[in-house]
């Protein structure tokens, strides 16, 4: 007979932080094992598919009672489960409130924890906050996707958005390839992108220069990351893509048909990404509740009969090595990241293992005995 004595571990902000939350070095390297156990398709997410992004809470359009909330930019919740095996074999769920207006109480427009679980028990191992976490994966992926599918020597970086996942992004393309040395970043509010330049710039000793432009920051790069938000999506012109160049796409951004038929096309989770497309179709013509990804338009045109899903490449796949990429063809990427649970899965238990090593965060009991066994 073992103890059933349960106790967890806490770990606040700071917490994290203080774990290495903020190791992007790592987290590339966490993410590209975590891809090649994707690959090799030892890990399970929500759903018959077990391919499922999570759980998501649509509100109602038009009101329905007092209190309950109605959709607005941004408004939901949402829990995105997984079990990721090799050396993880762990089980677990980002959980997560987002309101655009968050913003004027001072507070960020998603509020995330992430809570792991043994996957033998269930029983809870760690909880913790997740905002910085969900950030850090979101820009390690790119990275990991430009290692093995941007240009070989790819020197020329271009962002468009200078946010919180644009400056992850950044930080994962620079420790994913060294060889990078010059960014150009555009964003609407052209501020924000010289604020971020000049920060970025002395942060991560890489050159940043804001330019006043989407085009000036499309063009002559090897690599176009998009991470905008909101409404207004960047549309980028076919023509402003430089030959072999790698479209990152962690957020939604106007392409062509032409451009994708034309292009090598990647998506981090296919089954994820139709799965996404179908829960779309459900929502009547016009209702803004739809999760609109770069993704739906690759889904739909295979469903009008002019693409073949066969085109479909996963990111697992080319980072466990089942598909061979040529990265010194004339052929564009296109590289559609909607984000795995697996990933936060991944970051998640890493930093739970720093803390434990390093004795931070706070011990929480569940039960000394359980009341109900
Ligand atoms: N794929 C994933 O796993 C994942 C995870 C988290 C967030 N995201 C997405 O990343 C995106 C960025 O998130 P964030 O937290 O950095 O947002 P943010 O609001 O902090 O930053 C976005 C920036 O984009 C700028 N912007 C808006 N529209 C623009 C346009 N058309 N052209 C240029 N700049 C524009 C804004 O001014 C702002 O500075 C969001 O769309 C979010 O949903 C993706």
């Amino acid at each position: 007979v073992t103890e059933s004595r349960i106790d967890f571990l806490y770990l606040s902000e700071e917490a994290v932080i203080e774990a290495g939350m903020k190791d992007m070095a790592a987290c590339v390297d966490v993410m590209e094992e975590t891809f090649t156990l994707v690959g090799e398709g030892d890990y399970i997410m929500g759903g018959p598919t077990g391919s499922e992004h999570g759980v998501h809470m649509f509100f109602p359009v038009e009101q329905k009672f007092p209190g309950m909330p109605v959709h607005g930019p941004d408004r939901r919740f949402m829990a995105m489960i997984a079990y990721l095996g090799g050396r993880f074999n762990i089980t677990g769920e980002k959980w997560y409130g987002s309101n655009v207006e968050n913003r004027k109480r001072n507070l960020p427009r998603s509020i995330l924890v992430v809570m792991l679980n043994d996957t033998e028990t269930g029983q809870p191992l760690a909880l913790m906050s997740a905002n910085i976490l969900s950030a850090m994966r979101t820009g390690a992926v790119p990275g990991v996707a430009a290692r093995y599918i941007a240009p070989q020597d790819s020197s020329l970086l271009g962002l468009v958005g200078a946010g919180v996942i644009s400056t992850t992004c950044l930080m994962g393309f620079v420790e994913a390839l060294p060889e990078l040395d010059e960014v150009q970043v555009f964003d609407i509010d052209l501020d924000k992108a010289r604020t971020f330049a000049a920060e970025k710039t002395e942060q991560l000793g890489i050159s940043v220069r804001a330019v006043d432009s989407l085009e000036k920051a499309v063009r002559g790069a090897d690599i176009v990351n998009i991470a905008t938000s909101g409404v207004k999506k960047p549309v980028i012109e076919d023509e402003w893509l430089k030959p072999g160049a790698m479209l990152s796409l962690p957020a939604p951004a106007g392409v062509s048909e032409e451009l994708l038929l034309s292009s090598r096309l990647v998506l981090d989770d296919i089954q994820m990404h139709e799965d996404w497309y179908e829960v779309d179709q459900q929502f009547p013509e016009g209702d803004p509740r739809g999760i609109k990804m770069v993704s739906g338009e690759l889904f739909r045109m295979i469903d009008e009969g002019k693409l073949e899903r066969e085109r479909l490449l996963g990111l697992g796949d080319i980072v466990c090595g089942n598909v061979e990429i040529n990265r010194t063809t004339a052929e564009p990427s296109v590289v559609i990241m909607g984000g795995m649970p697996v990933e936060d899965v991944a970051w998640g238990y890493h930093v739970y293992q720093q803390a434990k090593a390093q004795g931070i965060g706070q011990k929480l009991t569940l039960w000394e005995e359980p009341h109900w066994a």
